[in-house]
Parts: structure tokens; C-alpha cells; sequence
């Protein structure tokens, strides 16, 4: 009887040995302080990640979602918490109840462990390079390591003027999305121009492209797929990657 308790502990110790938790870990590569955010929230007691911080965090085994990353924030007199970009209203530093202001450059995940699908979107424009770095695991639907997806450039030297992002002092802070800038159902996929045959790419949308040929830059862009990795043991998030 021993023997089989015994046995069952460790059989219960190799199953739960057996399952890895998904860990991401947040490289703050700018030279200026962001703030992480996640809708919906992923418990973070201090989201402001200084530059050159190293933050690591255990994801939920399921969830899918956005994280983006604020900038420029501070308090008033009155303690109200406001940021430039990816500001998400609720007056703290934590965000409550987002989705975000825009511009910002969005990480999409669908966490279903073992499995993480990752985009970087720019679907509703940017405020701050990123990389999304699997770090081993496999492809999944695919052969090989588990490709790599970011934006990196400069989108400020080339975002167009109509998709200008301003600060109250007139100081470019992001790049809109042309959806987003001029609501056209054009640049929204909306309407007759919904669905991926309609959905099609546009002046704006090809800029981004341009800069950033490893992010979705319209919403039915589909080049590259959305990646879906199994078994990896992080994914390195970097801002402003070198
Ligand atoms: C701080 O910002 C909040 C939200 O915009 C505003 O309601 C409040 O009046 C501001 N306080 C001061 C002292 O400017
Ligand atoms: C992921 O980040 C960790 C910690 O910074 C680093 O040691 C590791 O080499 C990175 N892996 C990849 C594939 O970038």
C-alpha cells in the first residue's frame, strides 16, 4: 500500500514536472521609461519598466489578448495618472479596464498552453518599436525554430502626415492607423470592404509595410501568418530592440 501512495506521488511530481508555465519576459531597450499594459490585465503590481530592465512574468495557461506598452506618464495635482501614448483612462497607473488610446503598437497573443499564437499589429498605428522573440520551441503547421516577428524602424520619419500623433505641445508622440485616423471604411475593412477579398492593402497601410515587412499593417493582412509556437521556453519581448 506504501509502495502505491508512493507511486502515485510520483507520477502526480512527473505531471506536474511535465508542465511549463509560459513565461514572458519584458526587455526595456528604450532610453525612456514605458509602462506595460495588458487587456485584459495580467496581475503587474508596478508596471513602469525603467530603461534597461529586465522584467519576467508567468502568463495565465490560457488568455488571449493585447499588450502594449504606455509612455510619457505622469500624475497631475490632483494624482490623476495620464500617459502620452497607449493611455488607458482609468487615472492609475493600473489600467482597469482598457482597451488603450491610440496610437499604439499592439501584441496580440492567444495563449493556450503549450501553444502561443504572436503578432505584432499595427492595426491601430505605433507608438514604440518591438520584437517578439521566441526563445526554442517549434513552429506549429510549420518546419523550424519559431520565427521571430517585430517592428523596429523608425515610423516617425515616415508616418504620414494625416496620421500624425501630436502631444499638447505639438511634439510628434505615435503614428495612427489610417482606420483609426480617418475612419474610412476603406482602411477599416468595414462594410462592403469587409472580409479578406475586400480587405485590401493601402498607401498607408503599404508605408508601414515598407518599414515593417514582419508586422500585420492592415486588418486583413495575413503576410506573414500569425505564428503559433509550441513547447517554447519564453518569449522575449524587447522595446526598441537594436
Ligand atoms: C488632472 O487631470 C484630470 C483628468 O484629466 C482632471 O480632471 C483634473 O482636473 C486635473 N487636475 C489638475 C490639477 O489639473
Ligand atoms: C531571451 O532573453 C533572455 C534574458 O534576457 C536571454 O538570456 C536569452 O538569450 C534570450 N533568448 C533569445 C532567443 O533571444
Amino acid at each position: 500500500m506504501a509502495n502505491k501512495a508512493l507511486i502515485h506521488l510520483l507520477l502526480l511530481l512527473l505531471i506536474t514536472g511535465g508542465h511549463s508555465d509560459i513565461i514572458f519576459k519584458y526587455e526595456n531597450n528604450c532610453d525612456y521609461s514605458v509602462w506595460l499594459s495588458a487587456s485584459p490585465s495580467v496581475d503587474d503590481a508596478d508596471p513602469e519598466s525603467g530603461p534597461g530592465t529586465l522584467e519576467i512574468f508567468t502568463m495565465p495557461d490560457q488568455w488571449t489578448g493585447s499588450i502594449w506598452v504606455r509612455t510619457k506618464c505622469s500624475v497631475n495635482d490632483s494624482n490623476y495618472f495620464s500617459c502620452e501614448t497607449g493611455d488607458c483612462g482609468s487615472g492609475t497607473q493600473d489600467c482597469q479596464s482598457p482597451p488603450p488610446t491610440y496610437p499604439v503598437t499592439l501584441l496580440n497573443f492567444d495563449v493556450k498552453q503549450p501553444e502561443v499564437s504572436y503578432e505584432v499589429s499595427l492595426n491601430h498605428g505605433h507608438n514604440v518599436p518591438v520584437r517578439i522573440q521566441p526563445d526554442g520551441g517549434s513552429l506549429v503547421g510549420g518546419t523550424g525554430p519559431c520565427p521571430v516577428v517585430d517592428c523596429i524602424g523608425d515610423i516617425s520619419n515616415v508616418c504620414p502626415s494625416p496620421l500624425v500623433a501630436p502631444n499638447k505641445d505639438g511634439l510628434y508622440v505615435g503614428c495612427y492607423s489610417a482606420c483609426d485616423a480617418l475612419k474610412d471604411p476603406k482602411y477599416c475593412c468595414t462594410g462592403s470592404f469587409s472580409g479578406p477579398a475586400a480587405c485590401q492593402p493601402n498607401d498607408y497601410s503599404k508605408t508601414f509595410k515598407q518599414i515593417c515587412n514582419l508586422a500585420h499593417t492592415y486588418p486583413a493582412d495575413n503576410d506573414p501568418p500569425t505564428y503559433k509556437c509550441s513547447g517554447a521556453m519564453s518569449y522575449n519581448i524587447t522595446f526598441c530592440p537594436s
